[in-house]
């Protein structure tokens, strides 16, 4: 039998018909519910915001997933990798403006030679800011060798979405090869955590055939899997891929865009001490939408600092915002957005998962 709202949050542990109820909570009830999570936001992480300046990298990809609009068959897609030079600079900005942390993300790519390059990249990052930045990779599945070397030389955290818990609509939303087994996805992210990395993940809300009872075991399993980061939000059509043939057939955009929101707050109950971040994807559908995660929960952005001239070949959905605008303006906008959310930004502060700490045993 269900209980109230009320009786609900005032829990921390949620089996998965409540979990249900939280998403599907309307008018006052919805209302509690990101009240709450605010304030276990305050109470647990603080309201400070920190910031991950992001790199994309590189838009040479090997994988083939159906909802990417940078996915291998994409041929619209002119490719490109940043110069060593080109991430320098950037992580150089990240530097100077007391960032703190950089993600360097890209199109996974495994080979030896792959490896190597991004090794050396961490190395001279390291190099350049005095080993004081932190570094996020988000690079895809690879092997084990690989993401020790790349602890080594400098990394600390790893962001890798499950993308949806459920193991068929895994499998609806990816070719069914060898080299988009959802058993590999689990095992990447295993691995992450054996080699000592912050772990992060995290899934699409609103993918074709994804029902809201897909949604509440996508928290079920963020939360056995006992992740460290997160970072969630609505899936958003892009025309050139697969998955674009059943547009029709998905949640309106609002709709993909509360239960996100709904999905953030519920999280940040249930695991007071990650991470979470407020993603661009929100922004894309909600003109506001990072600040309204801000408000349920989520304590981490990534403002982009991509040279601009690759930002429009890094579209992995339609109207992903920011793709016009210098670092410094990112910047400006960014700090004016968080204060008017009620937040403070941690500047020169790593932020780091104090659910990391706690599990490993730092604090
Ligand atoms: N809509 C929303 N998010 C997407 N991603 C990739 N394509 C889309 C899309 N069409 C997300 C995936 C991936 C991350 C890098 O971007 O979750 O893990
Ligand atoms: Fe990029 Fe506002 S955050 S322009």
């Amino acid at each position: 039998m269900i209980k109230n709202i009320d009786t609900i949050i005032s829990k921390s542990e949620f089996n998965f018909k409540e979990i249900l109820y939280l998403l599907k909570t309307e008018g006052e009830e919805r209302r509690k519910l990101f009240q709450k999570a605010d304030e276990i936001k305050s109470a647990n992480v603080g309201n400070k915001v920190y910031f991950r300046g992001l790199i994309e990298y590189s838009n040479i990809c090997s994988k083939d997933c159906y909802y990417c609009g940078i996915r291998k068959s994409n041929k619209n897609v002119i490719r490109y990798r940043l110069a060593a030079e080109e991430v320098l600079d950037a992580v150089k900005y990240a530097y100077e403006q007391n960032f703190a942390s950089i993600v360097l993300q890209g199109g996974e790519v495994d080979s030896p030679k792959f490896t190597e390059e991004i090794e050396s990249l961490l190395v001279k990052i390291m190099q350049i800011t005095n080993g004081e930045i932190g570094i996020t990779l988000s690079l895809g599945e690879q092997d084990k060798e690989t993401l020790r070397r790349w602890k080594n030389a400098g990394a600390k955290r790893y962001l890798l979405r499950i993308e949806t818990s459920n193991t068929y609509l895994y499998s609806k939303i990816h070719p069914v090869d060898s080299k988009h087994l959802f058993e590999n996805r689990i095992k990447s992210l295993e691995m992450l955590r054996e080699c000592g990395y912050q772990v992060g993940s995290g899934v699409m809300v609103g993918l074709p055939f994804q029902t809201i009872e897909d949604l509440a075991n996508d928290l079920i399993f963020l939360r056995d899997f006992d992740i460290d980061m997160v970072g969630l939000g609505p899936y958003i059509e892009h025309d050139q891929t697969p998955l674009y043939e059943f547009r029709d057939s998905l949640w309106d955009k609002n709709t993909r865009f509360d239960l996100s929101l709904k999905m953030i707050a519920i999280l940040r109950i249930m695991m007071k001490d990650i991470n979470i971040a407020a993603t661009t994807a929100m922004q894309s559908i909600d003109k506001i939408g990072r600040e309204k995660a801000l408000k349920v929960g989520a304590n981490i952005i990534m403002p982009n600092l991509t040279p601009l001239k690759y930002r429009e070949n890094y579209l992995l959905y339609e109207d992903k915002p920011c793709i016009d605008e210098e670092a410094d303006e990112c910047k400006n906008c960014l700090e004016a957005r968080i204060k008017f959310s009620g937040n403070q930004i941690g500047y020169g502060e790593h932020g780091d998962s104090l659910h990391f700490k706690r599990r490993t045993g730092i604090i």
